[in-house]
């Protein structure tokens, strides 16, 4: 019998890993009709198809030819005259949905501001942003959503001072960096998908030009000097600064959250980094296995591709499991516990192969600074509401987790 998995149903995006658990045994290959979608769910099968580029395709048509046929969101659709004018901003080529060897020459001019060296050297500064978010939280009567306190704000406040963003433009900026990614939600609207788009379009646009006149050693200075012997256009730039913030901030959001929740649902590890601050970087690298915030990824197959005894026809739509394949028990024992002492980081949550995230050492490095301070300072947090969930079954994460944070005598 047909296997029913509705990947947008409410009772997925609460907790979509029985489900998973459901495919793995009994349609690891699986069509979704409906979607007319392929789903990958074990982790050999997974990993597999991620690293074979050349038949699992990362292209799409356009910047925005996935959005306007959005897989996840098929009840939305962006009039066509819109989504041009919002295109004619961007460059086709985009590094997430480009393959070789267009991928691989505009990973190699951006690659360089991304370094673990230069990520680490902003560690101080992530610091201090979040003993300053959580101080003013903590100063209030205790009680913070820490959505709205912490995991929303830090990222977006780190990138924004990493790309020289002016302090008096940063609110704004933020709010179309939140609007960029709506489009992804379930019953979210592309239509301000693509408003968030085109405004910081504008201003990275702008942001470009200036340092072209008056070079400067910020994220987008470095990019703009990067491109060596054939640099990269004013297009190619912005959209790449778009990509920034749209891979970047939601994601990292939803793993400070993510960690905080899986604690909180997990006592003895809670408990465990409460008594030991330095185990919170375990505590966010199990995070990525078990809860992590991308959930899938989308390829087209190039040629046919068969697993076991299916075939997957070329040119279908494929969606890889990347949070089904880290619960995979063929690969991570005792998969559905969360447990500190894993001490390998051989989960998917990043991706592999050549779309490795570029941002992995900066998310890391943000959701550990987060998860430490909050411990550091003495405080522990207990649940103090019903935490809410983001209505989207490829962003996994929070839009509110209330928090009552109590001081801990030292
Ligand atoms: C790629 C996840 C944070 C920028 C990816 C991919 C994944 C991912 C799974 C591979 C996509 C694919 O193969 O199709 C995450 C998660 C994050 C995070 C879970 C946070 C916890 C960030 C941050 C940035 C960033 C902070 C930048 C500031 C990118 C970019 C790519 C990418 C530009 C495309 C790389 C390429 O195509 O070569 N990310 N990411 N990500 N990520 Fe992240």
């Amino acid at each position: 019998t047909p296997i029913r998995f509705d990947l947008n149903s409410p009772e997925v995006i609460a907790d979509p890993y029985p489900h998973y658990a459901r495919l793995r045994e009994d349609a690891p290959v699986h069509h979704d009709r409906e979607l007319d979608l392929w789903v990958l769910s074990r982790h050999d099968d997974v990993a597999a198809a991620v690293r074979d580029h050349a038949r699992f395709s990362s292209e799409s048509g356009g910047p925005w030819s996935d959005l306007s046929a959005n897989p996840f969101n098929p009840s939305t659709r962006v009039p066509a005259p819109v989504a041009a004018a919002v295109e004619r901003l961007l460059s086709p080529r985009v590094l997430l949905t480009s393959d070789p060897p267009d991928h691989t020459e505009l990973r190699r001019k951006v690659a360089p501001a991304f370094t673990p060296r230069r990520i680490a050297a902003w560690e101080p500064r992530v610091r201090e942003i979040t003993e300053g978010l959580l101080g003013g939280a903590a100063a209030r009567d205790g009680r913070i959503d820490l959505v709205r306190a912490l995991a929303a704000p830090l990222p977006s406040m780190v990138i924004a001072e990493m790309m020289g963003v002016p302090p008096g433009r940063r609110d704004r900026f933020r709010r179309w960096s939140d609007e960029a990614v709506d489009g992804l939600l379930a019953h979210g609207s592309l239509l301000r998908t693509l408003h968030g788009t085109a405004m910081m379009s504008a201003h990275f646009a702008a942001a470009v030009r200036r340092r072209r006149r008056d070079p400067r050693d910020d994220l987008i200075g470095l990019l703009v000097a990067g491109g060596d012997e054939a640099p990269l256009s004013t297009g190619e730039l912005v959209t790449f600064c778009v990509l920034l913030l749209v891979a970047g901030n939601e994601t990292t959001t939803n793993l400070i959250s993510n960690t905080v929740l899986a604690l909180l649902e997990n006592p003895d590890a809670l408990e465990a980094v409460r008594a030991d601050p330095g185990l919170a970087g375990a505590a966010v690298e199990e995070t990525l296995r078990y809860d992590g915030p991308a959930q899938g990824l989308l390829r087209i197959a190039k040629a046919d591709a068969r697993f076991g005894d299916v075939t997957i026809p070329a040119g279908s739509r494929v969606l890889l499991l990347i949070a089904s394949a880290n619960r995979d028990p063929r690969r991570h024992p005792d998969p559905d516990a969360f447990r500190l002492d894993r001490g390998r980081a051989d989960h998917l949550a990043f991706g592999t192969g050549v779309h490795y995230c570029i941002g992995h050492a900066l998310a890391r490095l943000e959701s550990t600074v987060a998860i430490e301070s909050l411990f550091r300072l003495g405080l522990a947090p207990r649940l103090a509401g019903r935490p809410g969930r983001l209505d989207s079954p490829v962003l996994r994460g929070l839009r509110t987790l209330p928090l009552a944070l109590e001081r801990v005598p030292a």
